[in-house]
């Protein structure tokens, strides 16, 4: 039985995938990508060596397809896959890593019962530690979900959650990666104005945040716990957190997930589809 999967869209997160389901072994010849841009598609060949086709082909056989374009692209995307005949003896499982649309968007344009799991994933997926959240629309069973995680776990964590805590993940940790990286640019600007080169600087944040990210992980302790041990009363961490949590830190990434949601739902909403797949925490609309 074929377990080819089709990548569809060679973009940041697909070559992510990509790339890290070759790394964790699959066999290339498994793996087919549609990417519509010709210089795009030639770079993910050479560098892969995948075979990189057009969506009917790369769909027609494929055991997986896994949608990994712009939300505005998706409905284009769809009706190509909706008119691609299975020739192949098995069922085809829809993936999609789209922000913002929920299944019902996919369900409603492809054949009636296809199985579709929606996934919000992360960029570290490039260096094998996304995080990863799955939740099966309505015909995906058990071994669906079962066969997404197993795609998923070489290339990082994976958690199952219900659909109407997508967008709160979504604003959490798909686009979580950006936030540690404006906090890195800010503490590099900020050692940078206290006199330290700019390469100094960097290094200095960038093994901070690693070892800080590894000891959260693994060390079983909580944030609260961790953030303690380095607080001594009246120290220098106590003075300088006093100034952060006045100056609106922890508010501000309450406000930033609040608005990351609402784009969220605005993306669902500008797709005609089924606005607010149930989505937390925007009850006040600001
Ligand atoms: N990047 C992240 O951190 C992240 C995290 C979680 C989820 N996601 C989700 O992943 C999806 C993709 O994001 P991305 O950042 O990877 O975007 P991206 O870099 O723009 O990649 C999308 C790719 O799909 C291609 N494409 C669009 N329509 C196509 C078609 N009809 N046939 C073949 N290829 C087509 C695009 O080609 P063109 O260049 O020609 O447009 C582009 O190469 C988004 O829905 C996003 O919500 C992204």
């Amino acid at each position: 039985m074929t377990q080819r999967v089709a990548i569809i869209g060679g973009g940041k997160i697909g070559e992510a995938l990509l790339a890290g389901l070759i790394r964790s072994g699959r066999p290339v010849t498994e793996l087919v990508v549609a990417e519509r841009f010709a210089d795009r598609a030639a770079e993910l060949n050479a560098e892969y060596a995948v075979r990189v086709t057009d969506i009917a082909d790369a769909v027609d056989g494929a055991a997986v397809v896994v949608l990994a374009v712009k939300p505005a692209d998706v409905d284009a995307v769809l009706d190509q896959i909706a008119d691609v005949e299975d020739t192949g003896e098995t069922e085809r499982l829809l993936v999609s890593l789209v922000a913002g649309l929920p299944t019902r968007h996919y369900e409603d344009a492809l054949p009636a019962g296809a199985p579709v799991v929606r996934v919000m994933p992360n960029t570290p997926m490039l260096v094998n530690e996304a995080m990863s959240a799955v939740c099966p629309g309505r015909y995906a069973d058990a071994a669906h979900v079962a066969t997404v995680v197993a795609l998923l776990e070489p290339v990082g964590r994976v958690v199952e959650i219900g659909e109407k805590q997508m967008d709160a993940v979504t604003a959490l940790s798909g686009s979580g990666p950006a936030y540690v990286f404006l906090m890195a640019e800010a503490l590099i600007d900020a050692g940078v104005g206290l006199g330290l080169t700019r390469a100094m600087a960097t290094e200095l944040a960038a093994q901070t945040i690693r070892g800080a990210g590894v000891l959260l992980t693994d060390s079983g302790l909580s944030p609260v716990d961790l953030r303690a041990a380095v607080t001594s009363p009246a120290g220098t961490t106590a003075e300088a957190i006093r100034k952060l949590e006045a100056n609106g830190f922890r508010h501000g990434f309450y406000e930033a997930l609040r608005a990351n949601v609402k784009a969220s739902v605005g993306l669902a909403r500008a797709q005609g589809g089924s606005s607010r797949s149930g989505s937390v925490g925007t009850d006040d609309e600001d």
